[in-house]
C-alpha cells in the first residue's frame, strides 16, 4: 500500500529551446526523465530573440528564416510527436511564444514587424541580450502577424495543453522610442499598448479552449489587468509570488535566485581588452553562483505567502535557459539538480512538523535516483564521491 500525493500541481521544467535547438529525441529524453521525478509539465520556452525554431506553416519564412539553420526547427509532427510522448508520460507539454520582447528573430523573415532590431554596440539600452528587438506595439499588421500565427498553432497545442505561455518578461521600454508605431518610452503608454496586446494574445488563447500563462513583469511591472483565468509565472523574488496571489492570480514559483539551472557557468559575452574586460573579471554571469542542488532543495515555493492564499500557488517551475546549454551538456546541466525541485514540488519544502527537509537524509536518496537515471540513459552528473555514500552517510559537515 502506497499513500502518496503531489503538494502542488504543476511540477514543471522550463526548457528553452531557442537560445541553442534540441533535437526532438533530446526533448523526449527530458520527458523521460521528468516523469521518472513526478514532474508533470515541460514547458518549452520555444522562440526568442535569437531563433525562431518553431514551424508554422502558415508562415513558412519564419522558422525557415527564424531557425538556425534548415532541420534546427520542429515541424508540427515533430510537435505532435513531442506533445504525444508526454502525454504517454504523464507529461504536459506546454507551449511558450515569448513576446512582445524576445521576438528579434522574428525579424529575419519580418523585418517590418520588429522595432530596434539588432541594435548595436548599446544593444544593453534596448534589451537583455543581443539581438535587440521587439514586436511593434501600435502596429496592425503585427495584429494580422500574431492571428495568422495563432490561427496555425494554438490549434496543434490545444489536443495536449490546458495552457498557453504568451511570455511578457523582460519589455524594454526603449524599444518603442524606435518604433513608430509608438515613438515613445513613456511608461503610461506602453501600459495602454500591452493592455491591448495581451488583451488580443489572451482571447485568442481562450478562444482554442487553453488558458493563459504570463511572465510575472505582465502583472506586477506593467500592472496590466489580466483575466482571473491566468496563470503568472514568477522568477525574480519570492514577494512576487506573495505579490501575484495576493491578487487573487495564480502563481508559478521559481525564483532565479533558487531555481534557474543555467546560473554560475560565467559569461557568454565577450569582452574588449581594458576596462570592459577589467570590469567584468573574473567574469561571473548575471545570476552568479551556481544553483547547487542543496540550494535548489532549500527553496520553499510558498515562502511569504499567507496559509489561505497558498492554494493559488500551483506550484513551479526549474528552468534552464540555454546560452550555454546544449544536447551535449544538456542532461548534466539539468540532473539531477531538478531532482531537488521535483522533491520539494511534490512534498512539500518542508516535513509535516513545517521543519525544513534534511539534506543529510535526501543526499543519499539523490545519489541513488542519480544512478537509476545513469541507468535510464539519462547523462545525469554526480553529486558526491563513492566515499560519501558506500558505508552509510560518511560526509557529514
Ligand atoms: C527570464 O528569466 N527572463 C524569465
Amino acid at each position: 500500500m502506497i499513500s502518496d500525493y503531489p503538494m502542488f500541481p504543476h511540477r514543471g521544467l522550463n526548457m528553452d529551446v531557442a537560445r541553442n535547438f534540441f533535437p526532438v529525441e533530446d526533448i523526449m529524453r527530458t520527458i523521460d526523465a521528468l516523469s521518472f521525478n513526478k514532474l508533470n509539465l515541460l514547458h518549452l520556452h520555444a522562440t526568442d530573440a535569437q531563433s525562431w525554431p518553431l514551424e508554422i506553416p502558415a508562415l513558412p519564412e519564419l522558422a525557415g528564416m527564424g531557425a538556425y539553420a534548415p532541420g534546427m526547427s520542429y515541424s508540427p509532427d515533430d510537435l505532435a510527436q513531442i506533445q504525444t510522448y508526454g502525454a504517454y508520460r504523464g507529461v504536459q507539454v506546454i507551449i511558450e511564444t515569448d513576446m512582445p520582447g524576445h521576438t528579434a528573430s522574428i525579424a529575419y523573415s519580418h523585418p517590418e514587424l520588429i522595432a530596434a532590431f539588432n541594435v548595436q554596440p548599446d544593444w544593453a539600452t534596448y534589451g537583455a541580450e543581443p539581438p535587440t528587438g521587439g514586436l511593434k506595439l501600435n502596429s496592425s499588421a503585427v495584429y494580422d502577424f500574431l492571428g495568422t500565427m495563432f490561427n496555425d498553432l494554438l490549434p496543434r497545442v490545444y489536443p495536449y495543453s490546458a495552457y498557453f505561455h504568451t511570455g511578457g518578461d523582460e519589455v524594454n521600454a526603449n524599444v518603442y522610442l524606435l518604433d513608430e508605431t509608438v515613438n515613445s518610452n513613456s511608461s503610461s503608454l506602453i501600459q495602454t499598448l500591452l493592455q491591448a496586446f495581451v488583451d488580443f494574445t489572451h482571447a485568442k488563447v481562450r478562444a482554442a479552449g487553453m488558458t493563459p500563462v504570463v511572465w510575472e513583469e505582465m502583472l506586477l511591472q506593467w500592472n496590466l489587468t489580466l483575466g482571473s483565468d491566468v496563470v503568472v509565472q514568477t522568477w525574480q523574488s519570492d514577494s512576487a509570488v506573495a505579490n501575484t496571489v495576493a491578487q487573487g492570480h495564480k502563481a508559478l514559483a521559481g525564483n532565479y535566485n533558487y531555481w534557474y539551472l543555467d546560473c554560475g557557468k560565467g559569461q557568454w559575452l565577450d569582452f574588449p581588452q581594458g576596462t570592459a574586460a577589467q570590469s567584468a573579471w573574473p567574469y561571473a554571469d548575471y545570476c552568479s553562483p551556481t544553483r547547487n542542488w542543496r540550494l535548489m532543495y532549500s527553496y520553499d515555493p510558498l515562502q511569504g505567502v499567507p496559509a489561505n492564499q497558498s492554494s493559488l500557488v500551483l506550484g513551479g517551475e526549474v528552468h534552464i535557459w540555454t546560452e550555454q546549454t546544449d544536447p551535449v551538456n544538456l542532461d548534466a546541466m539539468v540532473w539531477p539538480r531538478a531532482c531537488a525541485a521535483a522533491e520539494v514540488l511534490w512534498s512539500g519544502a518542508k516535513d509535516v512538523n513545517g521543519t525544513n527537509r534534511s539534506q543529510i537524509l535526501a543526499s543519499p536518496r539523490l545519489v541513488e535516483m542519480r544512478e537509476r537515471m545513469v541507468q535510464r540513459n539519462i547523462g545525469a552528473g554526480p553529486v558526491q564521491m563513492p566515499y560519501c555514500t558506500m558505508n552509510g552517510t560518511q560526509c557529514v559537515d
